[in-house]
């Protein structure tokens, strides 16, 4: 196992009907700024409930992060906050939201421009405090709620901005605020914690295995629950594993120690911002492939993939990956995710620019092994176009 620091002081308050607790959890007499989406929260009237749960505070309202938070959307939020000296930010919504409650929390104590957070990447960013977060979180699926990281869209790239100063203080976890999400979502949400587990894990062996053993207990469930809690949404069980199994695929606990990978991630975040496809569709139409070029350097890492996750035990080396691969790919088809980027409508001329857009953005060595160059990704894309 590797050396590692593990630090996390989120606190998580997960149930049903626990958003009164918020009377306790967010600062007495103090200036809130509750962030929200497109209009969901209001929709289904989860906004009013956070705002009845807030009495003796100032309330002041931030609506409008879209999906894929905007630079530009959030410096508004930004000057909000120094306008009005907000004291608190309390992000209602799902990764976007909480992404964007991040970002604004630094940017407001940022001197300078703030665009210069969006080039810090997975380093330090020159800010010294920030304001306290809370969240009240309406989709499974990012992890941001107990991490310190986002990632923010601005001029035609996706950018990862990250502090520990951003954790939030506080999580709130009610699955019932999830009922409402569309399939599309659901399915989304699913994936996108499939692909944070897996690109923890399929790597190389490092003997970690309390990290291995959750990782493919997340991975377990998700195959049991996945299916479920799309055709049931008010199915509690299934959909609070959803959320649990969310919140601790990418929370620092399953990468402590081990090797992380993150190239289905970055190639994907290029294909979001080039082309709008949802986050986890980029990541279905990209797992397999970036297994299928890199079979080699993951073999044993896939070979213990396919026998815990997926009983795969028969067979040679090869054939068992194959099939592990296929699985994979099976299991995001059956959630009604494609997995060939040919079908969002990228075409062939376009790998090109996908392949610039990373070199612009210095992804030029991805990987557990910093294997992946340009050629490599473009073998990747290619293979992920489909026939
Ligand atoms: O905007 P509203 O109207 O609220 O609607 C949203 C949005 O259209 C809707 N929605 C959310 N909760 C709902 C709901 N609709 C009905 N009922 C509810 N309860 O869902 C749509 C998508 O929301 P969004 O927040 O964009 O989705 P997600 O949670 O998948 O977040 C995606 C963003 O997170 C980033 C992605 O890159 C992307 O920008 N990520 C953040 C990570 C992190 N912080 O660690 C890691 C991830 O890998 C990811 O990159
Ligand atoms: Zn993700």
């Amino acid at each position: 196992m590797q050396n590692f620091d593990y630090y996390n002081p989120t606190h998580i308050v997960f149930g049903k009907d626990r958003l009164a607790e918020l009377d306790e959890l967010v600062p007495k007499k103090s200036r809130v700024l509750v962030l929200y989406g497109g209009g969901s929260v209001k929709k289904f009237g989860t906004l009013e409930k956070v705002i009845q749960a807030l009495p003796g505070r100032e309330i002041i309202e931030f609506g409008g992060i879209e999906p894929n938070p905007k630079f530009t959307t959030l410096m508004k939020a930004v000057e909000v906050v120094k306008a009005q000296n907000v004291e608190f930010l309390l992000a209602v919504g799902g990764g976007s939201v909480m992404d964007g409650t991040k970002f604004v929390s630094l940017a407001a104590n940022h001197d300078g421009d703030a665009q210069e957070l969006l080039k810090c990447g997975f380093g330090p960013v020159p800010v010294e405090k920030a304001h306290p977060i809370g969240m009240v979180v309406t989709l499974p699926a990012t992890g941001s709620e107990m991490n310190s990281g986002g990632v923010i869209s601005h001029d035609g790239g996706k950018y990862v901005v990250g502090s520990p100063l951003v954790f939030p203080k506080f999580s709130i976890l009610d699955p019932t605020l999830t009922y409402t999400l569309p399939g599309k979502q659901v399915a989304n949400g699913v994936i996108d914690t499939f692909i944070h587990t897996v690109e923890q894990y399929v790597t190389f062996p490092v003997d970690g295995r309390f990290q291995d053993r959750t990782a493919e207990g997340i991975l377990r469930t998700l195959l049991e629950i996945g299916q479920k809690t799309l055709e049931n949404p008010t199915d509690y069980d299934a959909r609070a594993n959803l959320v649990w199994c969310a919140t601790n695929a990418l929370n620092g606990l399953i990468c402590a120690g081990v090797p992380q990978d993150w190239t289905t991630h970055m190639i994907g975040h290029e294909l979001t911002a080039m082309f709008g496809i949802d986050h986890a569709q980029t990541l279905a139409a990209l797992q397999p492939s970036v297994w299928t070029v890199r079979k080699g350097p993951k073999r044993e890492k896939l070979l213990q993939y396919a026998e815990r996750v997926w009983d795969i035990t028969e067979g040679d080396e090869a054939a068992r990956i194959d099939l592990a691969i296929e699985k994979t790919r099976g299991f995001f088809e059956s959630l009604g995710v494609s997995t060939r980027l040919r079908s969002y409508g990228v075409t062939d001329e376009k790998i090109d620019d996908i392949v610039t857009a990373l070199e612009e953005h210095g992804l030029t060595a991805l990987s557990e092994t910093g294997e992946v160059t340009l050629e490599v990704s473009r073998k990747i894309l290619e293979h992920a176009m489909g026939d």
